[in-house]
């Protein structure tokens, strides 16, 4: 049943091999993540949540270097909301262990490969050890330029209009001053072009409160893949239906 489900998710046909793909003609620059699915992998494939995560963050590892392959500049990926609080605190705590283990062992390959990191997200609830090092990272990586990742840890849409919202106001502003590009400025991702491309796998047809300023006319990716699972002929899809896709922003064409 849920092969056949899968089955009819499944998008277009797609290269059967992507080793030899130079680049697409049209990249989007900005993908953002939405890595979901790592739970259900787990339970799939008989092994702990912790273990899906574990399985989900090595497949970042192969996505980050699709990404470098396939002229992808920029990446979002949702790794902790806001929301994420309320699971279990074993669970918690092993994916704040999983950020602390990427940082420590993945980050002088990651500045080798002229990764930038960033942090989008509320910082100050983190535990303060784990702050320092992301903070050590971001400035480590700050002039690498071959791809930005930001980082989403403790990340809520919502909440990041909220705190926008609170800058502007103890700034001062006048409401007569409020643009649309003067709220960008505000936001986490201030100085970055907007998502162009959203992937969100393991099937789940909502945006979980990510990047919802930042998105407005991003378009979508939804597979039923789970995020461990989602390989590089998949991303390769991905990018290729989204190089395909009529971009009208609210227009139309003549
Ligand atoms: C959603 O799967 C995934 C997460 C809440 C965490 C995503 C984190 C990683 C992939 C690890 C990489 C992390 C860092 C810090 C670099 P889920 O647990 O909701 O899956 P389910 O819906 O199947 O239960």
């Amino acid at each position: 049943m849920l092969d056949t489900i899968r089955d009819k998710f499944r998008p277009t046909p797609q290269p059967k091999n992507t080793d030899d793909v130079v680049g697409l003609p049209n990249p989007p620059y900005h993908v953002g993540i939405i890595m979901d699915g790592n739970g259900r992998w787990a339970k799939a494939n008989n092994k702990t949540r912790f273990q899906g995560h574990r399985a989900g963050t090595e497949n970042l590892r192969r996505i980050l270097t699709d990404s470098v392959d396939f002229g992808v500049k920029m990446l979002t990926i949702y790794a902790f909301s806001t929301e994420n609080w309320t699971r279990p605190p074993r669970e918690v705590k092993g994916l704040m262990k999983i950020l602390e283990m990427v940082i420590d062992r993945e980050l002088e390959e990651l500045h080798q490969n002229g990764v930038r990191l960033r942090h989008l997200g509320q910082l100050n609830r983190l535990d303060p050890a784990l702050q320092q090092k992301i903070l050590h990272a971001l400035d480590y990586t700050k002039n690498n330029e071959d791809l930005i990742v930001n980082v989403a840890f403790n990340y809520g849409g919502r909440n990041e209009i909220i705190e926008a919202v609170q800058k502007l106001i103890n700034d001062n502003v006048t409401s007569e001053a409020v643009t649309e590009a003067l709220l960008s400025d505000y936001m986490y991702t201030a100085g970055s072009p907007d998502p162009d491309l959203i992937i969100r796998t393991s099937g789940e047809f909502r945006t979980s409160n990510f990047l919802i300023w930042q998105a407005a006319y991003a378009e979508y990716y939804i597979t039923p893949t789970y995020w461990p699972d989602f390989d590089r002929e998949e991303y390769y899809r991905a990018l290729s239906e989204f190089c395909n896709r009529d971009r009208r922003y609210g227009g139309r064409n003549k």
